[in-house]
C-alpha cells in the first residue's frame, strides 16, 4: 500500500508511532488542534479542530488507512473519516473507550470481572450508594478521563456534593475502592492478515504503578506473574479483540486482587484503544515495539514477535526535564523526550531502563532514581 498513515492525534504516541513507522517506509500525516504539537517533527502536520471537515478531506486524501492515538476523538469524526479510507482500530472501539459505562457493559457482557459500580447522574443517587456502606468509593466522570482526572475519592455520603463539584456535574460512575495487590496491563495487537492465531498477539503483562491517578513506574516481564494468571488476561484480552472486530493495539488495565480462597484474580479496570504508556518499555525491551505492532496491524503487514529482550523498567517524567546527561550517565537508560513544555503533572517524556534481567533493573532502577530524584 503507498499514501501516508494518517493519525488523529500528534501527542508523544503520534510521535513514537512516526519514530517506529520511518524504518518501514512508512509516511505520516496528522492532525491535532494544537499547534506545535509532540508529532510534528515526524510527519506533516494539519492544525485543526477534530470536528473540521475540510481539515478531516485533507487528511484523508490519498492516505491509505486512519488510526488514532488520541481516544477522545468525536465519534461523528471517526464516522466522516470510515466513509473515506478505512480506520482501525474500528470506530466502535473509540466509542466503547470513550465511555467507562459502555466499557464496564463491555465487561460484564464478555464475563469479564471488573471492580462494583454502580452509575451516578445526581447528587441524591451519590448519597443513596452510601446508604448501607459508609465504604470508600470513587466517583469516576464517564467521559474525558485521563491520568486520574475527573475522579475523586469518597470517604462517605457527607462528600456528594464536594465531589460532583469536582467532576463538574456529568454524568459518572462510583466504583468500590478496590484493595488490590497489584495493577497490570496487557498490550494485545491484532493484525489484517493471516490465520487468528498468526493475527494476534500478546505482550507479557506489565506490572505498573501509579500515584495520584498517573503513572509513575511500569515494569515488564512481571517476574511474580504466574503462567495462570498470563493466560487468564490474554484470555479476557482476546474475548475483547474478538467482541470489537480489533485492529491494531489494544492495553487492558486490570487490578490484581486475592480472591476469597486465596487465588489471583483480575478485575478489568479499562482499555485504551491505542498503543499505551504501560507499553513505552517494548521500544528497547520487546523484539518489536508496540507502536510497530500497531503500525504494522492497520497497515496490513505480519506482526512481529511480542517477547521481552531481557528485563525493562519505564519511569515517566512527569513536570520537570531532567539534566540529560545524569539519565544517560545511567547504563541501560534510554531517554524519550516528546519535545513537551514541561508543566506540573505533564507527562513530558520517559525513560526506560533495560537489562539482562530484572534483579540487574532493580539495580539501575535504584541508582537512577537517586541520581533524578
Ligand atoms: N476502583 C478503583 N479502586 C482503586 N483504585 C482505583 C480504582 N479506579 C482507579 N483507581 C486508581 O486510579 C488510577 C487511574 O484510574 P483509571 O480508571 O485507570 O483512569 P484514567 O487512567 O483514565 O485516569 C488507576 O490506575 C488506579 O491506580
Ligand atoms: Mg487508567
Amino acid at each position: 500500500m503507498t499514501g501516508p498513515i494518517a493519525i488523529l492525534g500528534g501527542g508523544q504516541l503520534g510521535r513514537m508511532l512516526g519514530l517506529a513507522g520511518a524504518p518501514l517506509g512508512q509516511s505520516f500525516r496528522f492532525l491535532d488542534e494544537n499547534q506545535g504539537a509532540p508529532a510534528s517533527m515526524v510527519g506533516e502536520m494539519i492544525v485543526a479542530p477534530y470536528d473540521d471537515q475540510d481539515a478531516l478531506a485533507r487528511l484523508c486524501d490519498g492516505a491509505q488507512v486512519c488510526t488514532y492515538e488520541f481516544e477522545n476523538v468525536p465519534a461523528d469524526t471517526a464516522a466522516f473519516i470510515a466513509e473515506r479510507i478505512p480506520v482501525y482500530p474500528p470506530p466502535k472501539a473509540l466509542e466503547v473507550a470513550q465511555d467507562r459505562l459502555l466499557e464496564r457493559r463491555l465487561f460484564a457482557d464478555l464475563g469479564i470481572p471488573a471492580p462494583d459500580f454502580c452509575t451516578i447522574d445526581s447528587v441524591e443517587e451519590l448519597r443513596a450508594a452510601f446508604a448501607d456502606d459508609d465504604s470508600p468509593r470513587l466517583l469516576k466522570a464517564r467521559r474525558l478521563g485521563y491520568d486520574g482526572k475527573g475522579q475523586f475519592l469518597l470517604s462517605g455520603a457527607k462528600e456528594a456534593e464536594r465531589a460532583l463539584d469536582a467532576i463538574g456535574h456529568v454524568p459518572a460512575i462510583l466504583d468500590g475502592f478496590v484493595e488490590f495487590e497489584r495493577e497490570v496491563s496487557i498490550l494485545a495487537v491484532r493484525g489484517r492478515v493471516g490465520s487468528d492465531e498468526e493475527r494476534t498477539a500478546f505482550y507479557p503483562l506489565t506490572h505498573n504503578i501509579h500515584r495520584g491517578g498517573i503513572l509513575r513506574v511500569s515494569r515488564a516481564p512481571d517476574p511474580d506473574v504466574t503462567p495462570d494468571v498470563e493466560a487468564l488476561a490474554q484470555d479476557y484480552a482476546r474475548r475483547i479483540l474478538d467482541a470489537l472486530d480489533y485492529v491494531g493495539v489494544l492495553a487492558v488495565e486490570f487490578f490484581w486482587v486475592r480472591g476469597p480462597d486465596g487465588s489471583a484474580q483480575l478485575l478489568a479496570n479499562e482499555i485504551a484503544p491505542r498503543v499505551h504508556n504501560s507499553g513505552h518499555w517494548t521500544i528497547e525491551g520487546a523484539e518489536t515495539s508496540q507502536f510497530e505492532n500497531h503500525l504494522r496491524a492497520v497497515g496490513g503487514l505480519p506482526l512481529g514477535p511480542t517477547h521481552a529482550v531481557g528485563a525493562s523498567a519505564m519511569v515517566n517524567i512527569i513536570g520537570d526535564l531532567p539534566r540529560t546527561e545524569a539519565v544517560l550517565a545511567v547504563p541501560g537508560a534510554h531517554l524519550h523526550l516528546y519535545g513537551k513544555e514541561p508543566r506540573p503533572l505533564r507527562k513530558i517524556g520517559h525513560v526506560t531502563l533495560r537489562a539482562d534481567s530484572a534483579v540487574e533493573v532493580e539495580r539501575l532502577l535504584e541508582r537512577f532514581t537517586r541520581i533524578i530524584g
